[in-house]
């Protein structure tokens, strides 16, 4: 594997869509290697913008103008950084050849549609996961959620970040439910899953690498698994390593390593399980970095952004902790452009952090601006100190 020179005729091109805070991360990452970074979003100075070669702003989900862009950029690797892509575009630029869709482009397509890997994992590779129906009308969801028990969650099929969730424990919330899934959800297919509720003791990431070894294969490694807490279907802190059985492990392991090798293609992925006990349920699988996972900036000896890039890119990964960490979310507080951070000396003071201030042009009370890292002798320690750090940070309009 060689790299050229940015900005030459010899040099190696990723294309970044979607340029939020992770984005940024790989961004920075390429820019260490010198591999060229040609940043697009659908608006301008999106976090990652501020850190490439090149800034372009399009509707990411119009595949005339992704693949007109790609026409005129020739990146070698295309690197989604969201969901919301016209997703058959780069299934034909894969298959024309002209650019590797990372991880490659089915993981991409089956991953944004709720459907499309519940399927997958239950039905296909048959790992434990949630009871579960799909519903198409208000009908249906009377008939799903009848199907499925309560208490349950209904979710549009296409949709991240808690976007159009509800929680249900009684039938007469369906109706809301169904509104509330119309209106949240990203591209209105009018489609929902019902998940039966999981009564489980926490919730884990397991970032699992698919990268080459020595000999130029395929081989899955594991970080250490990632703990979280989700307040209305945002993360707002994590933590690595999160205890947890030997046996849960291996269980949390073979699933995630299922799950992986189905989808194929060389990158890191963030596996969402659910554990009670000794037992593990599937959640849901992001083919990239996930947001809980900033906490290996300060807790691995290779970040999951790099860990992205090294894997995808070919290159030797190494999946080691290296101190206990935690992160925790810094929200904008206020709504309006061009925020300001005060008490930026005091949350730096506390022992082993950093911050990472994504530099969003605008801020709304619930935007994530920023994350609070930090690493400690112990778990415990560290998300303490991430959240001191997270609290010293006080975001006021410009
Ligand atoms: N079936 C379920 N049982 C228990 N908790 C759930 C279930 N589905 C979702 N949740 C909770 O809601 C959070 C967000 O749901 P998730 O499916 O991961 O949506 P998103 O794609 O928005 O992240 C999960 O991390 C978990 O805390
Ligand atoms: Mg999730």
């Amino acid at each position: 594997m060689h790299i050229g020179t940015p900005l030459t005729a010899s040099a190696t091109k990723v294309m970044l869509l979607g340029c939020g805070e992770l984005g940024k991360e790989i961004a920075i990452c390429c820019q260490r290697l010198g591999v060229e970074v040609i940043a697009v979003d659908r608006y301008e100075h999106a976090p990652a913008h501020q850190v490439a070669h090149s800034a372009h702003v399009i509707d990411m989900t119009d595949p005339l103008q992704l693949e007109a862009l790609v026409a005129r950029e020739k990146p070698q690797w295309i690197v989604p950084e969201i969901e919301a892509l016209a997703t058959d575009a780069l299934a034909w630029i894969e298959e024309q050849g002209l650019a590797t869709v990372v991880p490659c482009a089915r993981a991409v397509q089956l991953t944004m549609d709720r459907e499309g890997i519940r399927r997958l994992a239950a039905e296909e590779l048959g790992l434990p996961t949630s009871r579960y129906a799909f519903a198409a009308s208000r009908e249906e969801l009377e008939a799903a959620v009848k199907g499925v028990g309560l208490p349950c969650f209904v979710k549009p099929t296409m949709s991240s970040s808690g976007k159009g969730q509800s929680y249900l424990t009684a039938p007469e919330q369906i109706p809301a439910a169904w509104d509330k899934a119309k209106s949240g959800g990203r591209v209105d297919r009018g489609r929902v899953i019902v998940e039966r509720r999981i009564d489980f003791d926490f919730e884990i990431t397991l970032l699992t690498v698919r990268a080459l070894d020595e000999n130029g294969r395929p081989q899955i490694q594991f970080c250490q698994p990632i703990g979280h807490r989700q307040e209305q279907g945002d993360y707002v802190e994590s933590w690595q390593p999160h205890p947890m059985s030997a046996r849960a492990l291996e269980a949390a392991q073979a699933i995630a390593g299922k799950v992986v090798e189905a989808l194929g293609g060389l990158g890191l992925f963030g596996v969402e399980l659910f554990v009670k006990g000794d037992q593990v349920w599937f959640s849901e699988v992001s083919p990239r970095p996930h947001d809980t996972g900033m906490v290996t900036m300060a807790s691995q000896l290779q970040s999951e952004f790099e860990l992205h890039l090294r894997a995808f890119l070919g290159l030797p990964v190494d999946t080691a902790l290296r101190r206990p960490g935690a992160s925790a979310v810094i929200y904008g507080g206020v709504e309006g452009a061009g925020p300001v951070f005060q008490g930026i000396e005091r949350a730096l003071a506390v022992p082993e952090s950093r911050l990472r201030l994504f530099g969003k042009p605008i801020a709304y009370p619930r935007r994530r601006m920023g994350v609070a890292l930090a690493a400690a002798e112990t778990v415990e320690a560290a998300r303490q100190r991430a959240r001191r750090c997270a609290a010293a940070v006080q975001p006021e309009l410009g």
